[in-house]
């Protein structure tokens, strides 16, 4: 199965000119299967030559592959420490007039940024201060930036808003719900491909400088060359005194133990230390 898996991911990245060969071995092994078997294919040499032959099987395996899952306030303890705890924290002092800038890296529709931008709204309306704020979302899938856009959610996404944020942000409209147009002008979606080894942070933001960067079940899919080479970006975009967020399954590389503090036991948050050199 090996080379084959091989060969297909050589594929995949001279096809899309991206890196496909980054994504953890078993995490394709297991996507590729499944393909084989939806399609009722006797094996992976005859999904190969379907892949040469049929012009939206390429698509098909890379979504298959760039997993899309995402929702509001996925992880409810993380966002709530985040709100509750952490963010004035992050507010530039009135007096300076400066910008609070955050990244939700591989944002799939927007549902983290947007869970970012509910948060921020409320610490400033609640210290009643009002900063430039900025969020940058970039993901590698176009598609997913236009769901981002376009602000608008089925109900089942939505599963980690409370009934004030429904009734604050969100417009019922149809089956789904409209992400208010306040909320969405705090946002930029761009794409930005992690894995680009030309580019550590999206050029849109001007190259880093953030004071939160959410980076949440994507480096999990990654082999481990990649996760550090990912990670190393991740740090050097973020400001010192800055917060990273990872997801559940995703840890602290060793290397950077002493330069980003865990903040609390749990909830997998981060803040990069004042002299945060590696
Ligand atoms: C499982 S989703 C995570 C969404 C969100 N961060 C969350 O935790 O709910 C993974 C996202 O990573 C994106 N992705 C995959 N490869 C990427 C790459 N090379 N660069 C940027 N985004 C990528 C996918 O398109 C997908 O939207």
């Amino acid at each position: 199965m090996g080379e084959m898996v091989a060969e297909i991911l050589g594929f995949l990245t001279d096809h899309f000119g991206e890196d496909f060969q980054s994504y953890s071995r078993s995490l394709v092994e297991k996507r590729v299967a499944e393909r084989v078997r939806q399609l009722r294919l006797p094996g992976l040499a005859e999904y190969r030559q379907l892949l040469q032959c049929d012009p939206a099987e390429p698509s098909y395996l890379s979504r298959m592959l760039r997993i899309r899952f995402s929702s509001f306030f996925r992880d409810p303890l993380q966002f709530e420490l985040l709100r509750s705890q952490i963010m004035s924290s992050l507010l530039p002092a009135p007096s300076q007039g400066g910008f609070l800038r955050a990244w939700s890296a591989a944002c799939a529709g927007g549902e983290e940024a947007c869970s970012l931008a509910i948060i921020i709204d409320e610490t400033l309306q609640l210290l009643d201060v009002r900063p430039k704020v900025q969020i940058f979302a970039t993901d590698v899938a176009e598609d997913a930036l236009e769901e981002g856009r376009a602000g608008y959610y089925g109900a089942g996404s939505l599963g980690g808003v409370t009934l004030h944020q429904l009734t604050t942000y969100f417009t019922a409209d149809g089956s789904g719900y409209r992400v208010a147009p306040e909320l969405l002008s705090m946002i930029s979606y761009c794409r930005h491909d992690l894995l680009d080894p030309h580019t550590f942070a999206p050029p849109e933001s001007l190259f880093g400088g953030f004071d939160l960067i959410c980076c949440r079940n994507f480096l999990m899919y990654l082999d481990p060359q990649a996760y550090l080479r990912v990670f190393d970006n991740l740090f050097r975009a973020l400001n010192p005194g800055g917060v990273l967020l990872l997801g559940k399954a995703e840890a602290v590389p060793e290397r950077y133990h002493q330069h980003l503090a865990r903040i609390y036991d749990c909830g997998n948050l981060y803040r990069k230390q004042q002299t945060g050199r590696c």
